[in-house]
C-alpha cells in the first residue's frame, strides 16, 4: 500500500500545485509520508499548528515565535523567499477568513518564482471558491486486505506477549469475516477495533462481529444520517407478503454468495398503504439474508449550505459501501425526494445522486426503499429497470389478517388457539396490519380494566370501534391501487 500511495503524493508535489487538501483522520501517518519523501524532493519541510506556530521538520528546528496566529504565519510564508513544503495541521477553521484567503492566493500566485506548497491536513476540508484553481485533493489510501491481515496478526501477537505466550483462539472463517468487516477503515481505526475484539476474550469469533460492525458504523457515518441495526426483524413476524418473501428467497444466494456470471440484485421498492408492513418488511429483508441493516434518513442529510446535502448523501452512500454486504433501507423515499418545489433543485440532484450510485454501485449494498405517496414519487425512480422490482403492499386478505392476529397475540405471550381467529379476520375487513396490532393492544387494556383474561370479545369490541383505513382513505386508496395495477407486482 505505502509505495503506491507515496508515489501519488510525490507526483502531486512535483506537479507545481501550490495548495493540497489532505482529508484524513491520520495526521501522524500523513506527516510521516511527507517526511519520507522530503530527501527525494530536496525542499525543506515545515509544519504549522495553532499551538506551536511554524517550525522546521526535516531538520530539528525551534518553533518560530509569533507565527501561531494563522494570518501572521501566512504573511511569514508569503514574505519569505525560501522554497518549501508546509504542513498545516487543522488549518480549516481559518480558511473562512477573507484575509487568509487572500494571503493563500498570493502565496499560490507566486509559485513560479518561489515554489511553496501548502498541504492542509484536516479531518475534513472545503476550499473556498476563490482558491479552487490552486487546489488539489489528496486522499491517503486505506489499508488493503493484506495490510488488514497483518494488522490483526500484529494485535494477536501483541496480546499473546501480554498473556504469557497464550495464543489467540480463532478459526479461518471468523478471521476472514473480521478482516472483511475492517475494510474501509483507516489503519489506526482497524487496529483499534481488532485490538478490542481480541482483548475481550482472547479470541476472534463470530460473536465479535456485531460490535465491530457497530463501532465501524459510528466511525464512518459522520453526517449521522445512517442508523445501524444488527438485530433485524424476522419474516416470521410478518403476515402475508408471500410473493415478496419468495422473491427474496430466490435471490438470497445471488446476493450473499455472489456468482460472477449473475448480476447481484440491486434493490426493490415497496409501495403501499399506510401501516401495511412496508417498514417491517424492509427490516425483515436484512433478517432473511442475515445482513446488517442500515437505515438512511434522507431528512437529516439536508443542509442549508449549497452542495452540502449532496455531499452528505455521497458520504452516507460511501459509508454504506464500506459496510457491504448490507441492506440499505431508505424509508419514505418520496418525502426526501420532493421536499419542496423551490429548494433550488436540491432534491432533484439528490435523486440523481442516488440513481447514479445505484447504477454504478458494484458493492453488495441492497436497497430497500419504501413509499406510500405515489403522487410525489419521482417518475425516474419507478422507471423500468431502475429497481429490480416494485412491489405493491395492499391491505391484507382475510387469511393474512388471521395470520397477523396470530403474530401479534403470540408476540404478547398470548396463546392464539384460545381465540376465534376466523371471526376476528372477518370482522376486521379493510384493516391494515398496523390497525390489527392496534386492536390487539387496545383490547389488552380493555381486558385489564375489566380484570379479565383477554378474549375474542375484547378484540371484537375494539375492532368495531375502529374506522379502518379502507373507509377513511377510500379515494386515495383507489387511486393508489389503480396506479399500482400496471406498474407493480403484488407483494402478497
Ligand atoms: N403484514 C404485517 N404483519 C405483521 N405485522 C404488521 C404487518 N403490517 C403491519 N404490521 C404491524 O404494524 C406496524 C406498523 O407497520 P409498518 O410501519 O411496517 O407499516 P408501513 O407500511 O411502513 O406504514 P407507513 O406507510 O405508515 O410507514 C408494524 O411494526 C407491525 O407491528
Ligand atoms: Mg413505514
Amino acid at each position: 500500500m505505502a509505495t503506491n500511495e507515496s508515489h501519488d503524493l510525490e507526483l502531486l508535489l512535483r506537479s507545481h500545485i501550490p495548495l493540497i487538501a489532505v482529508e484524513t483522520q491520520e495526521e501522524q501517518r500523513v506527516r510521516e509520508m511527507f517526511q519520507r519523501l522530503i530527501p527525494r524532493l530536496g525542499r525543506p519541510l515545515f509544519q504549522w499548528s495553532i499551538t506551536d506556530g511554524v517550525r522546521r521538520l526535516d531538520i530539528e528546528g525551534p518553533a518560530n515565535k509569533g507565527t501561531e496566529d494563522p494570518g501572521e504565519f501566512l504573511r511569514h510564508v508569503r514574505d519569505s523567499q525560501q522554497a518549501g513544503i508546509y504542513l498545516l495541521a487543522d488549518f480549516h477553521p481559518y480558511v473562512t477568513d477573507p484575509v487568509n484567503v487572500r494571503l493563500l492566493k498570493e502565496i499560490a500566485q507566486t509559485y513560479a518564482q518561489t515554489p511553496r506548497t501548502l498541504a492542509l491536513i484536516s479531518h475534513r476540508f472545503e476550499h473556498p471558491p476563490e482558491l479552487r484553481k490552486f487546489f488539489a485533493r489528496y486522499e491517503p489510501a486505506l489499508p488493503g486486505r493484506d495490510d488488514l491481515y497483518k494488522i490483526v496478526n500484529d494485535e494477536a501477537l501483541e496480546w499473546a506477549r501480554g498473556n504469557g505466550g497464550k495464543r489467540v483462539r480463532t478459526d479461518r472463517a471468523s478471521l476472514d469475516r473480521l478482516v472483511q468487516n475492517l475494510s474501509g477503515l483507516t489503519a489506526w481505526d482497524a487496529r483499534r477495533l481488532a485490538r478490542s475484539a481480541i482483548q475481550r476474550d482472547g479470541a476472534i469469533t463470530e460473536s465479535d462481529l456485531p460490535e465491530v460492525m457497530a463501532a465501524k458504523h459510528q466511525l464512518l457515518d459522520r453526517s449521522g444520517a445512517l442508523s445501524f441495526t444488527y438485530d433485524t426483524a424476522k419474516f416470521s413476524d410478518v403476515g402475508g407478503l408471500n410473493r415478496l418473501r419468495a422473491w427474496l428467497e430466490r435471490r438470497r444466494r445471488a446476493f450473499v454468495e455472489p456468482d460472477p456470471h449473475l448480476d447481484p440484485p440491486k434493490g426493490l421498492l415497496l409501495v403501499g398503504v399506510q401501516g401495511g408492513g412496508k417498514s417491517l418488511a424492509a427490516k425483515a429483508v436484512a433478517g432473511l439474508w442475515g445482513l446488517p441493516l442500515l437505515g438512511l434518513d434522507m431528512g437529516t442529510l439536508y443542509n442549508k449550505y449549497y452542495g452540502e446535502s449532496e455531499r452528505n448523501l455521497r458520504e452516507a452512500l460511501r459509508a454504506a459501501e464500506v459496510m457491504a454486504p448490507c441492506v440499505l433501507w431508505i424509508d419514505e423515499i418520496e418525502k426526501a425526494m420532493s421536499q419542496s418545489d423551490n429548494d433550488g433543485g436540491v432534491s432533484q440532484r439528490m435523486l440523481g445522486t442516488v440513481l447514479t450510485w445505484m447504477a454504478e454501485n458494484s458493492k453488495r449494498v441492497f436497497i430497500v426503499a419504501t413509499a406510500n405517496a405515489i403522487e410525489r414519487l419521482p417518475p425516474e425512480l419507478v422507471r423500468k429497470g431502475r429497481m429490480d422490482e416494485i412491489f405493491f403492499v395492499d391491505l391484507p386478505s382475510p387469511a393474512v389478517r388471521r395470520d397477523i392476529f396470530e403474530i401479534h397475540l403470540r408476540k404478547r405471550d398470548i396463546e392464539p388457539e384460545q381465540f376465534d381467529l376466523q371471526q376476528l379476520a372477518e370482522a376486521s375487513e379493510g384493516f391494515s396490519g398496523a390497525e390489527i396490532e392496534q386492536a390487539v393492544v387496545a383490547a389488552l387494556y380493555l381486558a385489564r380494566e375489566q380484570e379479565q383474561p383477554l378474549a375474542t370479545e375484547h378484540v371484537l369490541t375494539e375492532i368495531r370501534e375502529t374506522r379502518p383505513l379502507s373507509t377513511v382513505m377510500r379515494e386515495p386508496l383507489e387511486r393508489l391501487r389503480a396506479w399500482a395495477r400496471d406498474r407493480t407486482v403484488p407483494a402478497d
